[in-house]
C-alpha cells in the first residue's frame, strides 16, 4: 500500500437476509418515500432506506399541531398519514433509482389488514424486504399497540409471515417492560431480523397557553435524548435472539451508530437526524466507515457485538 492510500473497508451487510452495501438505512416517518432526500444525496450513499408506514388506503393522520422541539428530541404524533400502498407502488417506487434497497414499512389498525399491505408488497421490484411497524395501536382491543402485547405481537408476525417470503423485519415498541420478551415472540414467530426502538410515549404542555404541546396530546419522543434508552433496548434484544437486530433511537453522528452495532446490532437506522441535516444516514454511513479503517476492523460487520466487557 502506497504512502496516503486508505485500506479499503468492506462495507457489506447482512440484515434479516438482506444484503447492504452498508449498514446504515433512514427510519420509516423521517425519509419520506425516498424521492424527496433524491436533491440532497445519492441514495447509493446508504444502504437502504424504510418507507414512511404504509395502510391499505390512503390517510390523513392526526390534525396539527402534529410536531413539537423538546430539549435533544422532538414529539411527533403523525399517526398514519401515508399515500396507501397502491399508490406507493405505483407512484413513489418507480422514482427511487435502481440499485436503492426499499424495505417498505407496514400499518393497519387489525391484523388481515397487515397482511394484506404485505401481499400487495409481494415481488414488487426494489422492496428489498418488509418491515412491520409493531406501534399500531389495535383498534379491537382499545388501541393498546400491537407491539405491547406478546400474544397480539405473535399472532401478528404470524399472519404477515404466512403471506410472504420477503426478508421480514419487526420494529418494536420502546413501551414495554421486557423488550427480551418482544425479541423473542418475533423469533419464534419466524421474522427474519427486529428494529428497535420506535419512539418513547411522550408528552409536552406550553405554559403560555395551557395546552398540550401535541393536538393529540401523546406523541412519539424522539432524536439524541433517547439514545441510552434504545442503546439498552438494543443491548437488551441483542442477548434475546439470534436473528438480525437493526438498531434505531438517537443516531446523530457516526459513534453513535457504531455504539449499535458494538452492541450487537448489524445495522442501524438513523431518524429525527435527517431533519436536521438531510445529509445525516450518508455521513453515518461514511463514518462508521472511517471509525473501523482507524480501529484496523476489515469489515464493518466485525463491529457487530464487538463490545469489550472486560
Ligand atoms: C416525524 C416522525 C414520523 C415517524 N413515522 C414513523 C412511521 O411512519 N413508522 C415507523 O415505524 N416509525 C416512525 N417514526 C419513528 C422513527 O422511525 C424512529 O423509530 C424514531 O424516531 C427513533 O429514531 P430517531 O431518534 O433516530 O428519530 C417516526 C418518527 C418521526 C420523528
Amino acid at each position: 500500500m502506497g504512502v496516503g492510500e486508505a485500506k479499503l473497508v468492506d462495507t457489506t451487510t447482512e440484515l434479516a437476509g438482506m444484503t447492504l452495501r452498508n449498514p446504515v438505512l433512514t427510519a420509516s416517518g423521517t425519509f419520506g418515500y425516498g424521492t424527496e432526500f433524491k436533491a440532497f444525496m445519492d441514495l447509493r450513499k446508504i444502504g437502504g432506506f424504510v418507507a414512511k408506514s404504509l395502510t391499505l388506503e390512503p390517510r390523513f393522520g392526526n390534525p396539527p399541531p402534529r410536531i413539537g422541539e423538546v430539549r435533544a428530541g422532538m414529539l411527533n404524533a403523525i399517526s398514519l398519514e401515508n399515500v396507501g400502498v397502491d399508490a406507493f407502488i405505483a407512484d413513489k417506487l418507480p422514482e427511487i433509482p435502481e440499485g436503492v434497497p426499499v424495505v417498505a414499512s407496514l400499518f393497519g389498525t387489525e391484523i388481515a389488514a397487515y397482511a394484506e399491505v404485505a401481499k400487495r408488497l409481494g415481488g414488487v421490484p426494489k422492496v428489498a424486504g418488509l418491515e412491520v411497524n409493531a406501534s399500531c395501536p389495535h383498534v379491537k382491543s382499545g388501541g393498546i399497540e400491537f407491539g405491547q402485547d406478546p400474544r397480539l405481537l405473535a399472532e401478528l408476525v404470524r399472519t404477515v409471515r404466512a403471506v410472504t417470503d420477503a426478508p421480514l423485519l419487526v420494529k418494536l415498541s420502546p413501551n414495554v417492560t421486557s423488550i427480551a420478551e418482544m425479541a423473542r415472540v418475533c423469533e419464534g414467530e419466524g421474522a427474519d431480523g427486529i428494529s428497535l426502538i420506535n419512539a418513547v410515549q411522550a408528552m409536552d404542555v406550553d405554559v403560555k397557553t395551557r395546552r398540550p404541546v401535541l393536538k393529540n396530546v401523546l406523541g412519539g419522543f424522539s432524536g439524541p435524548a433517547i439514545l441510552p434508552i434504545a442503546l439498552r433496548m438494543v443491548w437488551q434484544a441483542c442477548q434475546a435472539v439470534k436473528i438480525s437486530v437493526c438498531g434505531i433511537g438517537g443516531i446523530m453522528e457516526p459513534a453513535d451508530a457504531v455504539k449499535f452495532l458494538l452492541c450487537g446490532a448489524s445495522a442501524v437506522q438513523v431518524g429525527t437526524a435527517n431533519y436536521v441535516n438531510p445529509m445525516a444516514s450518508a455521513e453515518v454511513a461514511a463514518g462508521i466507515e472511517q471509525y473501523a479503517r482507524d480501529h484496523g476492523f476489515a469489515r464493518t460487520a466485525d463491529l457487530t457485538g464487538a463490545l469489550d466487557l472486560s
